[in-house]
């Protein structure tokens, strides 16, 4: 581990739904975590449990996990506080639902919607300002990685964005590496890539943002599964996962769930 004297990491599991899901596919999720919840559990301290539905299941899907303790929160926010961006949703809107968290930068929002890592950044600030607790999402291209180049693009993407950070709202911050040619592909990077690119990322939040940046907990995303999700937790810098695919099916989420509980959190 890159920083003894990092405070206690909060352990998360996150499920990122994509533009998937409806109001009947909600209602059958919800019921299947709360039958399986206290076994899959079990342990204390528990992992935090986060959902990231679409915006429109926002109110539904919270309303349909009741008193599980499973936040929701959004899959991207706009940097302006209002005005004519139509199709676009202000971070104070989605606080406005009592919603609490979101998305910020995902790679799919990358790619496919041209957001550069200023345009991420601005994303993160608004966010922040909002009281919003932000995953942001850093990773590199498989020609990153090929060309030895991807520890210089994650921490080119995590400068741009903590820029925007003010030394008081760290706290509220959370990383996720997905390396991109890792996401939907079912190609996991091993937990020792996963690893080595964790401790890269934990020693980038401490230099710029000092203990407190250090203590942020730092997921991994990209082909995550039940099968590989105890090895990629059992490592000391990877502090829960965003999970896509395997979120989506509330009987493989609970088994992921309790691979984290079971890993419980990290000194
Ligand atoms: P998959 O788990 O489907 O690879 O998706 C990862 C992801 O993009 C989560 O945000």
């Amino acid at each position: 581990m890159s920083d003894a004297v990092a405070p206690v990491r909060q352990f998360i599991v996150a499920g990122n739904w994509k533009m998937h899901g409806s109001r009947d596919m909600i209602g059958s999720y919800c019921e299947t975590l709360r039958a399986g919840w206290s076994q899959a559990i079990g342990t204390t301290p528990p992992p935090s449990v986060l959902l990231f539905p679409s915006y429109c299941h926002l109110e539904r899907l919270r309303a349909g996990l009741g008193e599980l303790p499973v936040e929701v929160g959004a899959q991207s926010v706009h940097a302006e506080v209002a005005g004519a961006f139509t199709g676009e949703t202000a971070a104070a809107m989605i606080r406005d639902l009592g919603v609490g968290w979101t998305l910020v930068g995902h790679s799919e929002r990358r790619t496919l919607y041209g957001e550069t890592d200023a345009v991420v950044a601005g994303k993160l600030r608004a966010a922040l300002a909002a009281e919003l607790k932000p995953v942001l999402c850093v990773g590199e291209t498989l020609d990153q990685r090929r060309s030895g180049a991807a520890e210089a693009r994650v921490e080119q993407q995590l400068a741009t964005a903590i820029a925007a950070v003010d030394a008081g709202l760290v706290a509220r911050l959370v990383v996720a590496y997905e390396p991109v040619w890792a996401i939907g592909t079912g190609e996991t990077a091993t937990p020792e890539i996963a690893q080595a690119m964790h401790e890269c990322i934990r020693r980038v939040l401490a230099d710029r943002l000092g203990p407190a940046g250090a203590g942020c907990p730092v997921l991994y995303g990209g082909s995550v599964t039940e099968q590989n999700a105890a090895a990629l937790f059992a490592q000391p810098d990877i502090d829960g996962g965003l999970v896509g695919g395997a979120a989506l099916e509330a009987p493989r989420f609970l088994q992921i769930i309790a691979a984290a509980a079971k890993r419980g959190s990290k000194p």
